[in-house]
């Protein structure tokens, strides 16, 4: 099929590399002329597992890249519309989506189908195909595929996708969808736009919502000397409830559980409900870094002051280099407010850290960074910082503190080795 994606961000980018990958003929079009310049020699403006492989794969074969949209649109059968909603105020915006629609509009061929792939409120589609039809000389339809993928593991998780959701008015386009998907596995959810709009913010809300109940289990085995994995394990071992997302820790941050959650919230009070759970999980995210904050104080005998404070990782989780959100952000600068010396190190997060956080130093190589530190904190469970040899750190370190954000260490081990060990809820 002959496809046009419409930004080539995360989302776009994905979804263009996997249908390349699955034969169709895709166009993707992009406004910012340096993203394009740089995607047409081959290269990605973010960290990804596996991408760079696929584009150069498909590059000017079966995949193309494009200011122009009438280039892109004008022969596509079906067009993602895959372009950022942020946040303003938490009401999702969706300026991005109405500007990408109108100038599809101008250069549609008869029939496509116009996909939102991005996370919009439902009804969405309505007031884009309104203004879309003042401009569009062509009939079209407005569908609605969202994009349950996960950073980090953008492509397995776009080429194995648990559930393929097509919001769709009719059953042409329905029908439609359901073929250029067929070569994907995972179960076929077909319904309304709305509807899938909605299973795109539910899902968003409720992984967050399980990620909220693990912090708040683990606060109350902080007091009453329980293990939160244990605990969490057994209650998780119901599938009914399932382990994943259980994981109790600093919380959840990135480019798409906040926004969503803060979206859901002010879409259903538009709507006149008040939705206290899903508040409540916002709250409960907020207060984790407090939380983790107090432990670190406690650890470094009440005051970090001048104290050389070391946080390992600092994109939102690991194998990208995505800083939306991260929760490294208001950990360091709550440090650095307190007065602590503090040093940060990632694996690929550097650059773009380096536009967000200025009150710290920056290392390439972990052990240097906690050479003579009073304090470790583990931010992002990156591989090299599970396979720490901390015989070597006890040894480099002023202080043998460990706070692990993200329970990933063994606190019997570390505490052999002489360390001070402080995890979350265990
Ligand atoms: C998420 C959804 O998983 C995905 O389906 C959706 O399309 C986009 O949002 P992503 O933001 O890439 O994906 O990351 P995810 O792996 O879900 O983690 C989100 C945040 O939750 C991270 O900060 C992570 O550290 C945190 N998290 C996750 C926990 O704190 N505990 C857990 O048990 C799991």
């Amino acid at each position: 099929m002959e496809l046009a994606v419409v930004g080539a961000g995360y989302v776009g980018l994905v979804t263009a590399l996997v249908f390349a990958q699955l034969g169709n003929k895709v166009r993707v079009v992009e406004i910012r002329a340096k993203r394009v310049s740089d995607l047409k020699a081959g290269k990605i403006h973010f960290y990804e597992p596996g991408l760079g492989e696929i584009l150069l794969r498909h590059l000017d074969k079966n995949l193309f890249f494009t200011n122009d949209y009438s280039e892109a649109v004008s022969k596509a059968e079906v067009i993602f519309i895959c372009v950022g909603t942020p946040t303003r105020q938490g009401r999702a915006d969706l300026s991005f989506v109405y500007a990408a629609g109108r100038s599809i509009a101008l250069s549609l061929k008869e029939r496509a189908i116009v996909v939102v792939k991005s996370t919009v409120p439902p009804g969405t589609n309505r007031s884009l195909a309104k203004k879309m039809k003042k401009l569009a000389k062509n009939s079209f339809e407005v569908a609605s595929v969202p994009e349950f993928l996960r950073e980090g593991r953008a492509l397995w998780d776009a080429l194995h996708p648990m559930r393929v959701v097509i919001g769709a008015e009719s059953k042409t386009a329905s029908k439609k969808l359901l073929a250029l998907h067929r070569p994907l596995p995972g179960k076929r959810v077909i319904c309304s736009p709305e509807s899938a709009q909605l299973i795109k913010y539910a899902s968003n809300a409720f992984l967050p919502m399980k990620i909220s109940f693990a912090n708040s289990i683990a606060a109350l085995c902080d007091r009453l000397g329980a293990d939160v994995e244990d605990v969490l394990k057994g209650v998780g071992l119901d599938k009914r409830i399932g382990v994943d997302f259980l994981g109790a820790g600093i919380g959840y941050g990135g480019s798409c559980f906040p926004k969503d959650v803060a979206a859901l919230i002010h879409l259903s009070q538009r709507h006149g409900h008040n939705f206290r759970l899903l508040k409540a999980t916002a709250k409960t995210n907020e207060a984790q870094i407090d939380y983790f904050i107090k432990k670190i104080i406690e650890s470094c005998q009440g005051d970090v002051k001048e104290k050389i404070i070391t946080v390992l990782g600092l994109s939102f989780k690991p194998e990208t280099s995505d800083m939306r959100e991260a929760r490294s952000i208001p950990i360091i600068n709550e440090l650095s407010r307190l007065g602590a010396r503090v040093r940060v190190t990632d694996p690929v997060a550097i650059s773009e850290a380096k536009g967000l956080i200025s009150t710290v130093e920056f290392f390439k190589d972990p052990y240097e960074a906690l050479t003579g530190a009073e304090a470790m904190v583990l931010v992002t469970e990156w591989k090299d910082y599970q396979m720490l040899d901390f015989k070597r750190v006890k040894m480099l370190m002023k202080e043998p503190v460990v706070l692990d954000g993200r329970n990933i260490y063994n606190r019997k081990q570390l505490e052999k080795l002489g360390f001070v060990y402080k995890g979350v809820g265990k």
